[in-house]
């Protein structure tokens, strides 16, 4: 693939350049099937390359995807341990190529309660990609907001006591330099699938002023088409931050 000049050239002037998307509906996808959950996770798996590739021609430079959040070790250790098992092949299986289409991978989230394989793996493949820029792709594993937040306060707590920071430098632009998504513009739009109208701890800081689109499409059903539909109506939206219109 080139690399991205041409895309940035071609964008539409009200695409959505960050889109975080969670990606819901895969159980049901499978047992619909008669098939068991992880089934619908693997289905899942092979969308997010093909969402990934539509990125740049519809001027989408960041995509942020959903895929274990903190509340989800509550499922069976059969589910988790398939997910994370799912993890460390899709990581292992798409690396090159997603390296060669130009793709910078990072992960947010937790590392600690991960297994030290999986740490390794997305190390690899942060370093590996880090100078690309072709689309920013990011990936949430053991991700929720509320934990993210306790973490930066947690961190930036320390640099008070230890008077790196003072209390009266704390500002909403310093809080958002230690959420692990400090290198991440804001999302434009946060997409949910399969019917569900809610945000379940997924990027809410980042996510104050955002556009949502909650669709009855499971994810393993959402298409380069379905993803091209969404960019496109976000682009008749008007935003006003809290302004009003002129
Ligand atoms: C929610 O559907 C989905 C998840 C908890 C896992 C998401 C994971 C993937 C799409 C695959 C892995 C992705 C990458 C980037 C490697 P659900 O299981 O809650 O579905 P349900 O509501 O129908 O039960």
């Amino acid at each position: 693939m080139p690399d991205g000049t041409q895309d940035k050239e071609r964008a539409a002037p009200c695409a959505p350049g960050h889109v975080a998307v969670i990606m819901d509906g895969n159980g049901r996808w499978a047992q619909s099937r008669g098939r068991p959950r992880l089934f619908g996770h693997h289905a899942g798996a092979r969308r997010v390359r093909e969402i990934v590739e539509a990125c740049p021609d519809l001027g989408v430079k960041y995509l942020t995807v959903f895929a274990f959040s903190t509340e989800n070790w509550k499922r069976t250790q059969t589910e988790v341990a398939g997910l994370m098992s799912l993890f460390r092949r899709y990581i292992t299986k798409e690396a090159r190529a997603l390296c060669d289409e130009g793709v910078r991978v990072r992960f947010i989230g937790d590392r600690v309660r991960l297994d030290s394989k999986l740490i390794s793996l997305m190390d690899e493949l942060e370093q590996m990609t880090e100078h690309n820029d072709r689309v920013h792709l990011t990936i949430a594993i053991n991700y929720g907001s509320r934990d993210e937040v306790s973490r930066a306060i947690k961190r930036l707590a320390k640099d008070v006591a230890t008077g790196q920071l003072s209390p009266e430098d704390v500002t909403e632009t310093t809080l958002t330099r230690y959420l692990d998504t400090h290198v991440l513009p804001d999302p434009d739009l946060v997409i949910r699938t399969s019917g569900e109208a809610r945000i379940s701890n997924f990027l809410l800081w980042q996510s104050a002023y955002a556009e949502y689109e909650f669709i009855d499409t499971l994810w393993p059903d959402f298409t380069r088409e379905v993803f091209t539909r969404l960019v496109g109506s976000y682009g008749k939206r008007e935003r006003r931050f809290g302004a009003v219109s002129l």
